[in-house]
């Protein structure tokens, strides 16, 4: 598992992955997020691809979102695609310890494309970037896997992941406190969704 594969496969894949990208549908997990938001929030997208549908649904209501991507041409795709956000080209596993200071961080189908020794860590640091009562919305592996898939949308691509029980103990230890969590089932896969507390 490397992060510039990965990188490169987005680089690769980004406008394919987009007009599949529907099959998965967040809406409801969203519209879950927003009720205990304050509007003018402050979210920061961390692996935000071409920032449809998530964070333009964001700003469309209201919310000020950053968002982070590996890949030059997601960021390049969701300056496009969300203008009234801020996107920034940055590796997530290179973040430091309070590097942001912000209400929710939200992280979409993300996670595991970092290799899963490194998740507690990582998720540690998502809590360092939140203010008190900050909200965390992410989706993690279902399942224990680490592998590569020749023909992800047309390019290379890799996951590396626990199961589904690993993974809300991984986001416990990291100090958070679930308030919901189900498997999503909306597209071809499925995924871990945990909306948590600080
Ligand atoms: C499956 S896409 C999902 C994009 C977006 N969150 C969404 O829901 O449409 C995964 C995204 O994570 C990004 N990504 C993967 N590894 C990353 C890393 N180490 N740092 C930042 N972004 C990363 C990829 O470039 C890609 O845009």
């Amino acid at each position: 598992m490397c992060n510039d594969n990965v990188r490169k496969g987005y680089n690769k894949v980004a406008e394919n992955y987009l007009k599949g990208r529907d099959q998965f549908k967040n809406d409801k997990y969203l519209e879950r997020l927003i009720k205990l938001l304050p509007k003018g929030s402050l979210i920061l997208d961390i692996g935000c691809g071409a920032g449809i549908p998530i964070d333009s649904f964001l700003v469309d209501k209201g919310f000020k979102v950053k968002g982070i991507d590996i890949s030059e041409k997601q960021i390049e795709l969701a300056r496009k695609n969300v203008p009234q956000a801020d996107f920034v080209l940055k590796d997530m596993s290179l973040l430091k310890d309070n590097e942001y200071k912000v209400d929710v961080v939200i992280s979409f189908y993300a996670i595991f494309h970092t290799p899963r020794e490194k998740h507690l860590d990582l998720l540690k640091k998502f809590k360092s970037f939140l203010k008190d009562d900050g909200l965390l919305l992410v989706t993690m592996g279902s399942s224990d896997w680490v592998g590569t898939e020749k023909d992800f949308f047309g390019g290379e691509m890799s996951w590396s992941h626990y199961d589904a029980n690993s993974n809300k103990e991984l986001i416990k230890k990291a100090g958070f406190k679930i308030i919901f969590e189900e498997i999503d089932t909306s597209g071809n896969e499925k995924h871990l969704v945990v909306l948590a507390k600080k």
